[in-house]
């Protein structure tokens, strides 16, 4: 069995509504995952959900359900959220379900035998209400602060995992394996965190704080810290310790936002990997944040913007297509609905929407809707087809460099250059023309209208894949499968009968 390219999403906690950064990392995931599929690679693409921990355990209390209740409930909005928003992920991984219990337990056991875990005295500030260890850092002015009530120096035994006496080896395989993490400026981040020490890492609660967890299979007086069970998701969903395991790992891609990337996924994970003598990951693919009003887009800050109902109401390509625009992979961007409109008018409704309605249109009017034999190839056509082949592999290129915004930024000058194309060979005029030259040419000018946009539609099939099988059904084409062969120019569509005309993007 050949190894399937395996890409995987952070697991969203469960403890709150999806919103815009959570949409977004599994549309980046899903592109990815597309493109892969596209160029022909067999693909496995996880996603899943965080289940476990005090905020969950806290949020159930709250609202006077069971804990699974709760989670239950935002699987199922989560998973609801994939499905609207077209990600075509191949498994769903929770947190609570026995095959990923069990693979925890499992790598615990390794390393507890293996003399990685130990047990240890812990003594330190505790805040009760807040049910926290707190440390001199965060006292205001010398005092505690309201929020955590009561504190009071507690003695605690824990359990605790070897960090540091992996760090040096963790610090030449970032500064050996330059790719690890994507974009290269925060690897640098992570080295500079690791020039202080690293403390060994806590990764036990006792039962009576926190109930709420994967007990630890050698003392089940204590679960296993959230960090340390949700980061096994990754091999836990893949069938680690069984056959099958090798068809995916190591995964080629975590997909992850720069809040968790150190220490949870560029420290903690890699040594996890390295303690149990499991391979590490081939990459960590980090995004950045969606911000509104110059602050990150979380829960607490009140300003979210729904996806579903940004889905609902343009469609799940519009959202798709805004926030794989918008965003470079790495870097921060401000939401507003403005931009987000502006582009759907224009980049969408005009240069896109339009051009299909006219291709639609026109070819109805002057061909009965049947795409005639192109026979003609002056000027025009062949600006166009220059314009083609300065498109295709530039934005390849683009598309494997996850530079998915510069990607499109070209798709889309291509299709101005077909809108550009219709005005210079005005199928209008030929229609009326006496000269009898000009019979091939409008034949011709709908023929390569039609052959251009299926070019252009193929090269946004992983970005807009809802669109892509629509356009493609006009121009009476199966979906974009397989980029194999569909990206070249040539493919005649001579004879097929274009659909009746549609409004893809509504003005909004
Ligand atoms: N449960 C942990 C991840 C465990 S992975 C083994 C977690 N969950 S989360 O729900 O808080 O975040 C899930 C993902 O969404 C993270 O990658 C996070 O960076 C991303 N985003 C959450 N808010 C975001 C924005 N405002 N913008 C972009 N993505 C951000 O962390």
């Amino acid at each position: 069995m050949q190894k399937r390219f395996y890409v995987t999403t952070a697991i969203d906690y469960a403890n709150g509504s999806p919103h815009l950064g959570h949409a977004y990392e599994k549309v980046l995931t899903d592109v990815l995952a597309r493109v892969r599929k596209l160029r022909g690679e067999d693909t496995h693409f996880l996603t899943g959900l965080d289940e476990h921990g005090q905020k969950v355990q806290q949020g159930a209390a709250e609202e006077g359900v069971e804990p699974q209740a709760r989670c239950d409930r935002f699987a199922r909005e989560f998973q609801a959220l994939c499905e609207k928003l077209l990600v075509s992920n191949d498994d769903y991984v929770r947190t609570t379900e026995e095959r990923h219990k069990k693979v925890v337990r499992e790598v615990l056991q390794r390393l507890f035998d293996e003399g990685q875990i130990y047990k240890a005295d812990y003594s330190g500030y505790y805040s009760a209400r807040a049910e926290q260890f707190l440390q001199e850092k965060d006292k205001e002015e010398g005092e505690w602060p309201e929020i955590y009530g009561e504190v009071t120096e507690i003695t605690e035994s824990n359990y605790f995992f070897k960090l540091s006496q992996h760090q040096d080896w963790l610090i030449d395989h970032l500064k050996t394996n330059e790719d690890f993490i994507f974009p290269k400026f925060r690897a640098k981040q992570v080295l500079e965190f690791l020039k202080e020490p690293l403390n060994d890492l806590c990764v036990s609660r006792p039962v009576e704080r926190l109930s709420w967890g994967i007990p630890l299979p050698f003392d089940e007086d204590y679960v296993t810290y959230v960090w340390f069970d949700a980061l096994i998701n990754y091999v836990s969903a893949v069938g680690y310790g069984e056959d099958r395991f090798t068809e995916y790992w190591p995964a080629d891609a975590h997909v992850i936002g720069k809040d968790i990337l150190s220490p949870p996924h560029a420290v903690y994970w890699p040594i996890m990997l390295k303690a149990a003598g499991i391979e590490l990951p081939k990459q960590l693919l980090v995004h950045g944040w969606w911000m509104t009003g110059g602050e990150k887009m979380s829960k607490s800050t009140g300003e979210v913007v729904d996806p579903l109902e940004l889905a609902e109401k343009h469609g799940p390509d519009a959202f798709r297509y805004f926030v794989m625009r918008e965003m470079t992979v790495g870097q921060d961007s401000e939401f507003t609905s403005e931009l987000f409109l502006t582009r759907y008018n224009t980049e969408l409704g005009n240069d896109l929407g339009n051009l299909v309605s006219r291709i639609l249109n026109m070819t109805a009017r002057y061909a009965d809707g049947i795409v005639p034999a192109a026979t003609v190839d002056e000027e025009p056509e062949q600006e166009l087809r220059r314009t083609w082949d300065e498109t295709r592999d530039p934005v390849l290129e683009m598309f494997d460099g996850y530079q998915y915004n510069f990607g499109l930024e070209k798709t889309f000058a291509f299709v101005r250059a077909i809108n550009r194309y219709v005005e210079a060979r005005a199928p209008w005029q030929l229609a009326k023309s006496e000269d009898a030259a000009d019979a091939p040419r409008l034949a011709t000018s709908l023929a390569v209208l039609a052959e251009a946009l299926r070019l252009a539609n193929a090269l946004l099939a992983p970005v807009m894949p809802g669109i892509n099988a629509k356009i493609n059904e006009l121009l009476g084409l199966p979906p974009t499968e397989t980029w194999d062969g569909a990206l070249d120019w040539g493919t005649t569509l001579e004879g097929n009968q274009l659909g009746e005309k549609t409004i893809l993007f509504p003005r909004a």
